[in-house]
């Protein structure tokens, strides 16, 4: 029996750097699998009993599991220490003076034992039964096994479309500004994967906030990554921990690693090619537009505002065709089926909208305020001009993107 002294392991302190597996391998189990927690009291006993009977049978007596609590007030450590009575492969941190999830997970690195470094929530919203699906890709070869809410099998239980919204939403602000990093997953808030040692062991790592996973892609050597589908469960007990702080540390995180120099090898140089096949796209749109609009108006009498919406559609139709056919045409090859297709569609549409609405207002804008009223289309083409590359841009970040999933 392990006393629960020995079981208690302090808690690293200096630099978030994973150290390379120690030369003695032996006695090391093969996974060390970290759970965080922060008053998750309530969930210990029902979270540990299930991870043991998923993990037992895949590896008998080769895995640990590594608590690394943030002093909770309720005492979860406590808990863990008291619960690991029972169970040898189950080590407890008590972490005081720092906080934070990203951080934790990273001390639990730090003093694990196992070739595979895996981390999973405490309050029962990752199904243990999906470590199966991660320990095999990873067995199987790959750098990382991500569980996705986004994948065929993922989702979420019971979101309100809000929640999914603000979801949504700080995953295409993740694309907009580390798109190298947040576009190589489906899901890059998740909070569930195993990875191997050897593809984050060596840099100082330096995450904010929540989103561990950002900080494996940014600054670890990952290659080949498998992602497995997993729905994301309710909470049973206890309540999350996320405020609107989380926000603020995610775009803090973002823009950290952007900057952090080991990443700049992942800003390529601008797309010209795409760039110039997109224009054309966009003027054989023009000419579609007006032919449209001539003839609903002109021809067919029908009143401007209406026909102007149809031809816009028409255009926007028109240039979707071609953008995914030529323009974007080696990332539509990676992404077939009509599902896809037609996602990118109402992508590109919203873009598109988004784009009218703000060439209007650049057109009143410059026509109104700098050039005065004689000079409307020279504002228009400056108008024009900008809402290209607005369009280009978002599309190209937005619409056509692959993940670097196998
Ligand atoms: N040690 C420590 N320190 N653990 C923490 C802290 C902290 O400051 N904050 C939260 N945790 C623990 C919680 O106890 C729980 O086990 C886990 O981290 C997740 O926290 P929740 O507060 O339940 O997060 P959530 O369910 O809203 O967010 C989850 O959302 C993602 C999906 O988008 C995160 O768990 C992600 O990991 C998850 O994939
Ligand atoms: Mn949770």
């Amino acid at each position: 029996m392990v006393s629960q002294l020995q079981r208690l392991v302090p808690c690293p302190t200096g630099l978030l750097q994973v150290p390379d597996l120690p030369s003695e391998e032996g006695a090391a189990p093969t996974l060390s699998l970290i759970i965080p927690t922060y008053n998750e009291g309530q969930n210990l006993g029902t979270l540990l009993n299930a991870l043991v009977a998923v993990l037992d049978p895949l590896l008998p007596n080769d895995y640990e599991l590594i608590l690394v609590d943030d002093d909770s007030p309720d005492l979860t450590w406590r808990q863990g220490l008291a619960l690991g009575e029972h169970l040898p492969q189950l080590r407890v941190m008590r972490r005081q003076g720092e906080r934070g999830l990203s951080s934790a997970v990273i001390r639990g690195w730090q003093v694990a034992q196992g070739r595979i470094l895996g981390v999973i929530d405490a309050d029962l919203q990752h199904p243990p039964e999906v470590l199966q699906g991660l320990l095999e890709a990873i067995q199987s070869g790959a750098d990382l096994a991500v569980a996705s809410r986004h994948v065929e099998g993922g989702g979420v239980s019971e979101w309100s479309l809000a929640r999914r919204i603000l979801s949504r939403g700080a995953q295409t602000l993740g694309l907009l500004i580390l798109p190298r990093v947040v576009g190589r997953v489906s899901d890059p808030m998740s909070g569930f994967f195993m990875v191997q040692r050897a593809a984050i062991a060596g840099p100082r790592l330096n995450p904010k906030g929540y989103k561990i996973l950002l900080e494996v892609l940014g600054r670890g050597t990952i290659d080949t990554i498998t992602e497995v589908g997993y729905v994301f469960q309710e909470r049973q007990e206890g309540s999350s921990k996320v405020t609107g702080r989380q926000y603020f540390d995610y775009i803090h995180h973002l823009l950290r690693l952007r900057a952090g120099g080991r990443l700049s090898h992942l800003h390529r140089r601008f797309p010209w090619q795409r760039f110039l096949r997109f224009g054309l796209v966009g003027l054989s749109g023009v000419v579609v537009d007006m032919a449209i609009l001539y003839l609903l108006h002109t021809t067919l009498g029908l009143p401007l505002t209406r026909s102007k919406i149809v031809a816009a559609e028409i255009a926007i139709f028109n240039n979707f065709v071609w953008n995914d056919a030529w323009t974007f045409a080696d990332v539509s090859l990676r992404q077939r089926g009509w599902p896809a297709r037609f996602k990118r569609f109402l992508k590109f549409n919203l873009i598109c909208l988004g784009g009218l609405v703000l060439n209007v207002l650049v057109l009143n804008l410059v026509y109104n305020l700098i050039f005065g009223q004689r000079w409307a289309y020279l504002a228009n083409l400056i108008a024009i001009g900008l809402v290209t590359i607005w369009n280009f841009w978002l599309n190209l970040k937005l619409s056509w993107r692959v993940t670097q999933v196998k």
